[in-house]
């Protein structure tokens, strides 16, 4: 069985989304560590009260690579295949993303290269763009930029709000994470330049 690291900020729905397929069945892997930077993230709580290796490493306050080091060390020791980053506010180090070439996942709120980095469905409202959606990407040293693995768009309303469209583009996130671990761990895929294909 293919094992997951997954990493966490916050809320921590991704992940729950990820355990539900994990738990029935949808997915055949298993979720190794749930690792958060913040110590009070509810995504650690989902974890513990899942019975799921919840791990606390706080950032405040630590250097970039030092931390990224002792990460590294707890992903190695804990034996995980795949990485997958869900709602994990910060940039991996250089030396990070070389640990585990290929396997690192993000899954990002637009229809990337659009509104990369912070406030992504506030980014794509106030543009105006007329479809937004989510993206899982292979995660390398820039900021949401690796080849990209499944994304899903979403209509934006005129009426929508932030909360509104980030509702729908949520529920998309759910749908799709589960699928790119899927194809990923499947192995059935190679890069050609930027591209993620099949065989
Ligand atoms: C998700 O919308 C995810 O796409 C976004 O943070 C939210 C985490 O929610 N990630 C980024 O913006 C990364 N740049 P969750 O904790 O409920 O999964």
């Amino acid at each position: 069985m293919k094992r997951l690291g997954i990493l966490l900020s916050g809320r921590g729905s991704n992940f729950e989304a990820i355990a539900n397929n994990v738990a029935s069945g949808r997915l055949e892997a298993e979720i190794a560590a749930v690792i958060s930077n913040r110590p009070e993230a509810p995504g650690l709580q989902i974890a513990r009260e899942r019975g799921l290796p919840a791990v606390v490493m706080p950032s405040k306050g630590v250097a970039r690579e030092d931390y990224d080091r002792s990460v590294v060390a707890e992903l190695t020791k804990r034996g995980v295949d795949l990485i997958c980053l869900a709602g994990f506010m910060r940039l991996l180090s250089a030396d990070f993303c070389r640990a585990f070439p290929m396997r690192i996942l993000n899954i990002h709120p637009s229809l990337l290269p659009a509104f990369p980095g912070l406030d992504a469905q506030k980014q794509a409202l106030e543009h105006g763009v007329k479809i937004s959606g989510c993206t899982v990407h292979f995660v390398d040293e820039l900021l949401d930029a690796g080849p990209i693995v499944l994304q899903a768009a979403v209509l934006v309303l005129d009426q929508d709000t932030v909360d509104s469209l980030s509702a729908r583009i949520l529920a998309e996130e759910h749908r799709i994470y589960s699928e790119a671990i899927r194809i990923v761990l499947s192995g059935r895929w190679r890069i050609e330049g930027r591209r993620v294909v099949a065989g």
